[in-house]
């Protein structure tokens, strides 16, 4: 490919390519080619068919993914979906060490569930979404706290601002007045202590040399997490087509 292309550019060569040589063609969401700084016009389906008539738009299973159980569990999306998540596991079993309940060890398994899975801006906010039928009230809600949480220190548990934002972010980064609104809120909250202790334990949980298995946390998870009985993603909750969109992240429509 050319060098001088932009990125939008390349990105139809190659979705032209694939067209060409696959029997089906993926068009993306819009937020993905907005997440590329691509405002562009969405790709036309009918356009990219007629370089292969034989062609599909993607409306099932996406071929490049692995396949999903029918009645996915929540360890299926861990294992089939989620990417890399030493990060989840170690904060779960620091969670395990420190004798908190197990519905904590839940919520630090799953605090970052939607940046590995999902969404990572907010990403406190679209986990806690993607789990509130299936766990604790209070899970759900030290979940959407603690990516508020993180970016203020609390001195009576040791935690301090994170150096790593001072490196990602910059010394003079603040965050957005949305944030510090809903930090006063949670400050003054009944749980704001389980919103903190995610904070605690995620804090520790970045040790490229410290490997936890999934499997430890089975019994937690069957304990704690309402697994739907048709599986997650086809159990008509208010969250469904969330978990549907992580199956199939390039359905069509
Ligand atoms: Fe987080
Ligand atoms: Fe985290």
């Amino acid at each position: 490919m050319n060098d001088t292309m932009t990125l939008s550019q390349r990105a139809d060569a190659l979705e032209e390519k694939m067209a060409r040589e696959l029997d089906y063609i993926v068009i993306k969401s819009r937020l993905y080619s907005m997440a590329e700084g691509d405002m562009s016009p969405a790709p036309n389906a009918g356009a990219l068919m007629k370089n292969n008539p034989n062609a599909r738009v993607l409306m099932g299973d996406d071929p490049r993914l692995p396949a999903m159980p029918e009645k996915p569990t929540l360890m299926d999306f861990f294992k089939y979906r989620f990417g890399p998540c030493m990060h989840l596991l170690q904060s779960a079993r620091h969670a395990v060490n420190a004798d908190l309940p197990e519905k904590m060890v839940l919520a630090c398994l799953l605090h970052d569930i939607s940046t590995i899975g999902f969404i990572r801006g907010d990403h406190g906010y679209w986990g806690a979404q993607l789990v509130e039928p299936y766990v604790d009230e209070e899970v759900t809600w030290a979940i959407r706290a603690h990516q508020v949480l993180r970016f203020y220190p609390d001195d009576s548990v040791g935690y301090d601002y994170p150096q790593s934002y001072i490196t990602s972010f910059g010394q003079e980064y603040r965050p957005d007045p949305y944030i510090e609104e809903d930090y006063k809120r949670m400050r003054n909250h009944k749980w704001y202590m389980s919103g903190r202790q995610i904070t605690v334990h995620d804090i520790y949980s970045f040790d490229p040399n410290v490997h936890v298995e999934l499997e430890e946390f089975t019994d937690i998870i069957g304990r704690n997490f309402r697994q739907p009985e048709r599986g997650l993603g086809f159990d008509n909750s208010p969250v469904a087509h969330m978990w549907r969109a992580m199956i199939r992240p390039a359905k069509y429509l």
